[in-house]
Order: structure tokens, then sequence, then C-alpha cells
């Protein structure tokens, strides 16, 4: 879905006046402001409810100058950025000393990505002719499932006048609906190359790039760069959440109607069919790039429900499936407990 160009220029004069503009992009909508006014970095921060020490992904253009954000470039960001740009990969380098500290968070490493997203891509063309940096988070509130349309993002900020987002591009549903991999290159003297959050591009396609396995982030892994994507209960809708095996599934849903609790069901295997008492069932399509583009739509959807829980299948565990599974597991993150206390009468 493309846009007349008037909107595009419209949108990236707010960002040069400092104003806030969301956006669409290929993983997700994002919540863009010009990345080297500090002022309008602050009003990302206040207008998502999100600490200030935790860094934004600075969006440039196809064949930006990277130079001007990171200090160094090492040839592993040459390799995936020939690869995988424009597309959904982030890349953590060291950050350049022009850049402010107020957009990385303090962190002296600068997260680049360039979106392939056509609208994203004409919006970063216009804005600042082509040489800017559009700092932007995914348009949610803080901890909440990231937008894929643009209505979720009026959802999520409302659209009165005192929304403190002062324009939404509308681009029609994000095509990969998970967030960008993260891949952190700032430690490549230590630990090599470290996959901070899995996305649609792989492991293994990240391996055949790099010619190694990159290293996947552990819990004691205390020198990684802050990631507010890696706290445990990211990306939750506000119903608990599980996860269950595609064997306990219906057994689950019919021991809850026994009790008379309302759920709600995501799957993506074929359920017998019977008559359920599910508030809503959502099916999504079993290939594992069809489903994390419908998720977080689904998600949503499942949420407004008001269901005592959402229960979801668990995906296969398979590497075209990691980011799907990274985002349900934290997703599900605080809801541990709540199915044996619903059972109980
Ligand atoms: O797909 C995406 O990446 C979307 C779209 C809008 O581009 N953006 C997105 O941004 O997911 P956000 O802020 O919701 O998540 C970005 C993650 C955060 O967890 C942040 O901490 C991490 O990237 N990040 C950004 N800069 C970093 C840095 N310098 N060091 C470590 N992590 C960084
Ligand atoms: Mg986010």
């Amino acid at each position: 879905m493309m846009l007349d160009s008037s909107e595009i220029e419209q949108a990236a004069r707010l960002l040069e006046q400092g104003k806030l503009v969301a956006f669409p992009t290929e993983t997700v909508y994002g919540l863009g402001a010009d990345a080297t006014n500090p002022e309008a970095v602050a009003a990302i921060f206040a207008a998502k409810g999100r600490p200030s020490n935790h860094p934004l992904i600075v969006h440039v253009a196809h064949n930006a100058d990277v130079e001007r954000w990171a200090s160094h470039i090492p040839a592993q960001a040459d390799s995936l950025m020939k690869a995988f740009w424009p597309g959904p990969l982030t890349l953590i380098l060291p950050r350049s000393s022009h850049v402010p500290a107020a957009v990385a968070g303090g962190q002296n490493s600068i997260g680049l990505r360039c979106p392939s997203h056509p609208v994203a891509r004409a919006l970063l063309a216009e804005f600042q002719h082509g040489q800017g940096g559009i700092a932007a988070p995914s348009a949610n509130r803080f901890g909440h499932v990231s937008p894929t349309t643009a209505q979720h993002v009026l959802d999520e900020f409302g659209d009165a006048d005192d929304s403190p987002i002062a324009y939404v591009l509308d681009g029609g549903q994000s095509e990969v609906g998970i967030e960008s991999t993260i891949v952190d290159l700032t430690r490549l003297d230590s630990v090599g190359p470290v996959v901070l959050r899995p996305g649609q591009i792989g492991v293994a396609q990240l391996a055949q790039c790099l010619g190694h396995l990159p290293m996947m982030p552990t819990l004691t892994d205390a020198d990684a760069p802050r990631v507010s994507g890696s706290l445990a209960s990211h990306y939750a809708p506000i119903t608990p959440l599980v996860l269950i095996d595609s064997a306990e599934l219906v057994p689950l849903m019919r021991g809850l109607e026994s009790v008379h609790r309302s759920y709600v069901v995501m799957h993506y295997s074929s359920l017998p069919k019977d008559n359920y008492h599910a508030l809503a069932i959502k099916q999504l399509p079993a290939d594992a790039n069809a489903y994390a583009h419908g998720l977080y739509a689904g998600l949503r959807l499942l949420d407004t429900q008001e269901a005592d829980v959402i229960i979801v299948e668990r995906p296969p565990l398979s590497d075209e499936w990691q980011g799907i599974n990274d985002r349900l597991r934290r997703a599900a993150f605080e809801s541990g407990g709540i199915v044996e206390q619903l059972l109980k009468r």
C-alpha cells in the first residue's frame, strides 16, 4: 500500500519540527521522532511510558551513510547490511560521538535499521533529504503488544487532539508481523555476534552470512546492553495468556467449561470439529511467516473478549518459529499457575 506523496511530505515536515509520527514498517508500526533532537526523543519515552534508559532503534534510508551513526563498521556489519537491508534486521554498533546519547538511552552503542516497507522508505527519503535518522520504537505503550496496523496505533494512543502523536501514516498491515531480529556487533572481540532478539531473519540465515553461528543471549549475559524487549514480561496482552501443547488443548478447554470459566483460543493445527464454548477461536496458518503476520492482530482481538484466559497452542520449536516462540513465552511470563487457579472451583 503506497500513500500520496503529500502525506509523506507532511509527515516528514512534522518530524523535522520535532513532532511524533507513527509510520508502518514491514515488521510492526513505529513511533517516530528525529533521532538527533533530544526533546523529540524524550517525547517518545513519555508517550510510551518507557524508562528513558531503554535505547531506541534509529531507522535510516537505504544506502544511508552509516558512519554518521556508528563510530566503527566491522566487516560483519557490512556483510549483514548487504544481505538483509532494507529489511527486518537491526544492528547494534558502537555509537558515534556526534549522536546524542538520549536516543541510545545513554548506551555507548546505537541500534540501526533500514526498513523495507515502501512507506517507511519514502518517509526516510523525504525526511531531511534522506540524510536523517528516525528513532522509532514499536508504537505501543510500554510492555504491550506491538501494533501491526494504523488502527492498532490509534487504539493504543487515541486519535483525540491530546494524542501525543501528530500524524499516523497508514501503510496497511505489516507484512512480517513481529519485530526485527537484533544482532549485537559491539562485542566481537570477546563473544562475537550476539542475537539479542530473534525475528523473521533466523539464526540459520545469519550464520550463512556470517560464516558461523551467532551467540544466543543467556539470562546470565550481564554485559549485554539493555534491551527492553528482553524483559521477561514484554509483548503481553492484558488477559493472562498460557501456552499449551497441542494434545492438551481440547482437554483444557473442556476442563475450563466444566468449571464455567471463559476462555479464548489461538491455534494453528486443526481442532476436532465439535461444539466449544470459547468466547472466540482464532486459527492462524501453520506456516511460520504467515503465523507471525497474523499473531499480534490475533492477540489484540482475543484480548478484547475479556476472557479469563487466552489459550495459545504451543508452536513448533524449529528455527523459523524462534521469533514467534520468543514473543509468546514473554507474553505468557506472568501467567504461571493461572490454569490451576481457574480449574479450582
Ligand atoms: O521491528 C522493529 O525493530 C520495530 C520497528 C518499528 O522498527 N522497532 C522496535 O523497537 O521493535 P522497540 O524499541 O520496541 O524495540 C527495539 C529494541 C529494544 O528492546 C531496545 O532496547 C533495543 O532494540 N535496542 C535499541 N538500541 C539498542 C542498543 N544500542 N543496544 C541494545 N539494544 C538496543
Ligand atoms: Mg517494542
